[in-house]
């Protein structure tokens, strides 16, 4: 009986244990972010080989620096998907780097800057933070879409993810509103 009854304990404790060791999401805020940390982050892991549309340069494609990290451009209307040749291709991407078409249909990369209505300026740390650890949009919403790479981002810690928010949040507001993705029936990659 005695036996019966520690081992019950153990098996109360390691519940509470996992309980405790799993995310719960909005409710312990991030720690303070620190925006010169944010920034090499930011920089460091690429955010804008995406989110900055590229423009055409004398040596191929390079970032529009008038539009930093203010993702894929409104005046920018897709046409159609293209048609891919047999093989081993997988799906096709704009000159601009931000959108992507695939058999996810076609994501449009986001408005990181701090606009307000169209960008991140409504956005708390902790939205912030929860939508990379649950990669879904504002932690609740629809499965963030590739190619971007939450999956690779959830090995930093909530401190580094509020930094790079931290400094997402100083860079100039950029009025841009980005298309929602397309689902693949409506876009198919044939
Ligand atoms: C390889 C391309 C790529 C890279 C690199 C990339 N992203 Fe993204 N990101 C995307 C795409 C595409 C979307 C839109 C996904 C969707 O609609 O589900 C997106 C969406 C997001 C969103 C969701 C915004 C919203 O309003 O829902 C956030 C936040 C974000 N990216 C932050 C970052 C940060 C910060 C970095 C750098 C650490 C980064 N991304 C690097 C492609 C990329």
């Amino acid at each position: 009986m005695k036996n019966r009854l520690s081992l019950l304990a153990i098996v109360g404790i390691a519940s509470l244990t996992s309980l405790a060791a799993a995310p719960v999401m909005g409710q312990n805020a991030p720690p303070p972010g620190d925006v010169t940390r944010g920034e090499y982050l930011v920089k460091g892991m690429g955010c804008g080989d995406c989110h900055t549309p590229m423009k055409m340069g004398p040596a191929g494609p390079e970032a529009d620096n008038s539009r930093t990290l203010s993702g894929h451009p409104q005046s920018l209307v897709m046409p159609p998907v293209p048609e891919l040749p047999k093989g081993p291709w997988l799906g096709v991407v704009s000159a601009t780097f931000t959108s992507w078409a695939g058999p996810w249909g076609v994501s449009f990369t986001a408005n990181l800057t701090p606009d307000r209505e169209t960008g991140l300026g409504a956005w708390k740390a902790q939205t912030f933070v929860d939508t990379i650890r649950s990669g879904r949009v504002m932690a609740k919403g629809r499965q963030l879409l590739p190619p971007m790479p939450f999956p690779a981002m959830q090995n930093l810690t909530d401190a580094d993810l509020a930094s790079i928010f931290a400094y997402l949040q100083t860079i100039p507001k950029i009025a841009n509103r980005v298309p929602d993705p397309i689902p693949p029936k409506d876009a198919p990659v044939r």
